[in-house]
């Protein structure tokens, strides 16, 4: 069965627009709020927790997200939701998008690689959204659940140029038009795709952080190596400073995504441990800020869950699902890892016991939902 929002995003394909009567694109309008007021909401409460929300709205007769970024949503209180990275739109079954809505996921997080375009030009980014538009399970999740994507290496430039990107700006604005991100949304004021939301009241308050690894990023050393010059960063002076602002404001929770991974020390890839310096700065920050932070990452083609134990300090976990397409099975070493790695596909889920204060972190199967890695972590304030 087509959704609502399916069928109005088809009325409303630019091409289509473009050609259509004004009498006949009155008629379709009218029409399409009819079917978003009638199926853009699905039932709450079902599944294991509270779900569907309307994520998308009309706006001058175009689908926007309906989540604008730098803004806290009180009245949506979060309890499970979906996460994940790396896919193949062309090369492997798309029908894990399905899988993970069964689960009724009350946000999506993109970490990364939603395609791999792999290249620096406006014209292969926009064919590359539009294959992925022409995935059901994909634009299903996306106007039925509140979607918030960052970008990785391959669906960000060819190669690891962070930012000697020769078109990143022109990149980006394919990426906010393509996400639907509306004109008005603070992400749009800046260059980057970095985002932050707080959902629900104290003391159930949600912050998700989505930073941006690759707009601003200096370039990588050679050779896998690592940076020590304090003047190299992966964020950028203006990320920085407003990372600084989101975490001064209250949260029991904070998830941090990022498409990189954090913790993990022991591969010659991109790894925020290549500018150790910024981790650290990174660290700092968590320590500093209010309840419990979770980072979650993407990237590397298999799942783990790594732990960092400080002594003097809250822990940091780290739960790695970039395992949509294509896995490895090479036991990447990572001195922190307390779970997996696993070759498996598998996307991220999360649920949040308010009562029991513990955030449950999975990784589950793309074809069935069946656990493969599973953790708890207490929430601490
Ligand atoms: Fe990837």
């Amino acid at each position: 069965m087509m959704f609502g929002t399916e069928r109005s995003r088809q009325y409303l394909n630019r091409e289509q627009t473009n050609r259509m009567p004004r009498r006949q694109l009155t008629i379709r309008i009218s029409q399409l709020l009819i079917l978003l007021f009638s199926t853009a909401t699905l039932p709450a409460g079902a599944g294991e927790g509270k779900a569907g929300v309307e994520a998308t709205v009309v706006k001058g007769g175009k689908l926007e997200a309906k989540y604008p970024s730098d803004r806290t949503y009180p009245d949506l209180e979060i309890t499970q939701f979906a996460y994940g990275s790396c896919n193949k739109p062309r090369k492997v079954s798309q029908d894990f998008w399905d899988v993970m809505l069964n689960k009724k996921p009350q946000l999506m997080l993109l970490l990364g690689d939603q395609h791999y375009v792999n290249s620096n030009e406006v014209a292969a980014h926009k064919e590359a959204f539009r294959q992925l538009e022409q995935i059901q399970g994909y634009t299903r999740t996306r106007n039925t659940v509140p979607t918030f994507a960052i970008w990785d290496n391959h669906d960000y430039a060819e190669g690891y140029l962070g930012k000697h990107h020769p078109n990143a700006a022109a990149v980006e604005a394919v990426f906010f038009e393509e996400n639907r991100i509306p004109l008005g949304d603070a992400r749009r004021s800046r260059d980057g795709v970095y985002g932050a939301w707080i959902f629900g009241k104290h003391p159930k308050r949600v912050q998700v952080i989505m930073l941006d690894s690759h707009r601003h990023r200096d370039a990588l050393p050679r050779g896998g190596g690592v940076s020590k010059d304090p003047e190299k960063t992966i964020l950028g002076k203006d990320q920085w400073k407003w990372l600084g602002e989101q975490l001064a404001q209250e949260a029991e929770v904070r998830i941090v995504a990022s498409s990189n991974q954090v913790l993990s020390d022991q591969h010659r890839w991109q790894r925020w441990g290549v500018f150790p310096h910024e981790r650290q700065r990174l660290f700092d920050m968590l320590t500093e800020a209010s309840g419990t932070s979770v980072i979650l990452s993407g990237d590397r083609h298999r799942g783990e869950i790594a732990r960092l134990e400080r002594a003097d300090s809250k822990p940091i976990c780290e739960i790695t699902a970039s395992g949509w397409a294509q896995m490895y099975d090479d036991h990447e070493p990572n001195r922190l890892r307390i779970k997996g790695p696993t070759a498996k596909n598998h996307y991220g889920w999360m649920k949040i016991n308010w009562d029991r204060h513990e955030i449950n972190l999975q990784l589950l199967s793309t074809e069935d939902s069946s656990v493969i890695l599973d953790h708890v972590e207490k929430i601490v304030r």
